[in-house]
């Protein structure tokens, strides 16, 4: 049995439509940060003796399409180390599963790194990136630490992520405020297909040309303006294009717009500093340095849409664990 852990991570420049679906080779470059407080912790096991992959989340049998998902991971592990034996898997996230904290990032690279430290494969970090793509785009990132970046690449081969700086380099903090923990309507892998239908996506793809290099600035500068001047902007190209999809995908609910006002009320007045993001749910991630989190959760304790908060910091990459 070989556990692993692996962060969620929060994309400040968002991967969204595939050049191609089956691949998961995503359209753009993406830029995010791992996260150390919202991580998901898998054990796996292969054995002659089991007859069928088996997947315990979060102490529940897991729901068949999702057994399915995870078994799929494992065939591309099982394939590269030429064996058949099935495994059992035990897997637990941090934080609720499919509102907005992205649990199939941890949840892929948690169990490509386990499964692959189980059958003994010794992998470099870029090919364990492109494993964990194949399960989930955004998992790709949640194998490197700190602040990564995820190149689009053209081909499996080169589509993968890597570190940019270590978790250290930069007190940065994502206070996550959970409007909603219920499942979402929409998942990312049924909006990637659709992100082609929206007039504007062309439209978002030419201005990431744009942010990249900037958001890549941003981070090495530790310029917390430019950072959240274009994080804001980003959240709401991604949202414009899933809004104007067809059909149509609305993730914010009433609480997200009025935590969004808020938001931009208190940098007006000076009561507290963080900039926003949204993934594909409702939930609002509040990007901000370390010093302003005391007067920023203050902020959001008085808003009644604000069901609870998670404060992350920038954490490792996923790693085994035993
Ligand atoms: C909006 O990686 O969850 O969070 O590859 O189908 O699993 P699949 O999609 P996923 O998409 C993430 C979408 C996003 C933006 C991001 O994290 O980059």
């Amino acid at each position: 049995m070989t556990t692993a852990i692996a962060g969620s991570n929060i994309a400040f420049v968002k991967y969204w439509g595939n050049l191609d679906d089956a691949l998961r080779l995503p359209m753009n470059g993406s830029i995010s940060m791992t996260l150390d407080a919202a991580v998901t912790t898998t054990a796996v096991e292969f054995s002659p003796d089991f007859s069928a992959d088996s997947l315990l989340l979060n102490e529940q049998p897991a729901a068949e399409a999702a057994v399915q998902r995870a078994s799929r991971q494992l065939d591309h592990l099982r394939q590269l180390a030429g064996v058949a034996t099935r495994a059992h898997i035990v897997s637990s996230n941090s934080f609720p599963t499919g509102a907005g904290i992205a649990s199939s990032a941890s949840g892929m690279a948690a169990l490509t790194v386990a499964a692959a430290g189980a059958l003994g494969l010794d992998l470099p970090e870029a090919e364990l990136s492109k494993i964990a793509r194949l399960g989930s785009g955004s998992a790709s990132r949640s194998i490197a630490g700190g602040f990564v970046e995820w190149y689009a690449g053209a081909r499996h081969d080169d589509s993968y992520a890597v570190q940019i700086a270590p978790p250290e380099h930069w007190d940065l903090v994502d206070v996550v405020a959970i409007v909603s923990a219920e499942e979402k309507e929409v998942g990312s892998t049924a909006g990637h297909p659709l992100a082609h239908t929206s007039p504007f996506y062309q439209a978002r793809l030419g201005e990431l040309q744009r942010t990249l290099p900037l958001m890549r600035k941003a981070i090495f500068e530790r310029d917390l303006e430019l950072f959240g001047e274009l994080l804001e902007a980003e959240a709401i190209s991604l949202h414009v294009a899933s809004m104007t999809s067809r059909p149509s995908i609305l993730y914010w609910t009433a609480g997200t717009m009025t935590l969004l006002h808020a938001l931009r009320g208190w940098r007006q007045r000076g009561t507290a500093v963080g900039y926003f993001t949204i993934d594909a749910g409702p939930n609002v991630h509040i990007l901000t340095e370390r010093a302003h989190v005391p007067a920023l959760l203050e902020q959001l304790g008085q808003l009644e849409c604000v069901a609870s908060t998670l404060v992350c910091a920038a954490g490792q990459g996923a790693r085994v664990v035993g």
